[in-house]
């Protein structure tokens, strides 16, 4: 065990974990970060999706150790009332059905938006291509990324 630094929605935490304990698990058992949702754990599914240094990242793929000194922001700390954009847009349309993708692409969805705050068709493809839905809410994600790019 080692004692590690983590910055997480603009606070800092301290926590005792194995060098190899990927993010998620961190974020979940010791931080109580429960937005943040366990998929494969290999990468494939998008549900684990947590924002490090402004960038869409696998938790599930990111070991405590490389995380430390890096910005992380979970679903919790992404706005203060629930009120980002793609949030917004996520009610308006009704977008989850059981939920449990959500937050990674919720997620997912708001790095996207930083980094390209007009996406195309494409882009938003692409950036969303690894956040799997077993409910198929892919069509409303998309309307609703596209509203969220007008608010
Ligand atoms: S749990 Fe991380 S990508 Fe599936
Ligand atoms: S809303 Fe159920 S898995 Fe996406």
């Amino acid at each position: 065990m080692a004692t590690f630094n983590l910055k997480i929605n603009n606070k800092t935490h301290t926590v005792e974990a194995d060098m190899d304990t990927p993010l998620l698990w961190v974020l979940r058992d010791k931080i109580n970060l429960v937005g943040t949702k366990f998929g494969c754990g290999i990468g494939q599914c998008g549900s684990c999706t947590v924002h490090v240094d402004g960038s869409a990242t696998r938790s599930c793929l990111l070991v405590v150790s490389q995380a430390e000194g890096m910005n992380i922001t979970t679903i919790e700390g992404l706005s203060e009332e629930g009120d980002h954009p793609v949030q917004k847009a996520w009610l308006k349309h009704d977008v989850p059905q059981c939920g449990y993708c959500q937050a990674g692409q919720i997620m997912s969805a708001a790095a996207l938006l930083e980094n390209h705050p007009n996406p195309s068709d494409e882009d938003i493809d692409v950036a969303m291509d690894g956040n799997i839905c077993r409910c198929g809410t892919y069509v409303r994600i998309k309307e609703a990324i596209k509203t969220a790019s007008k608010l």
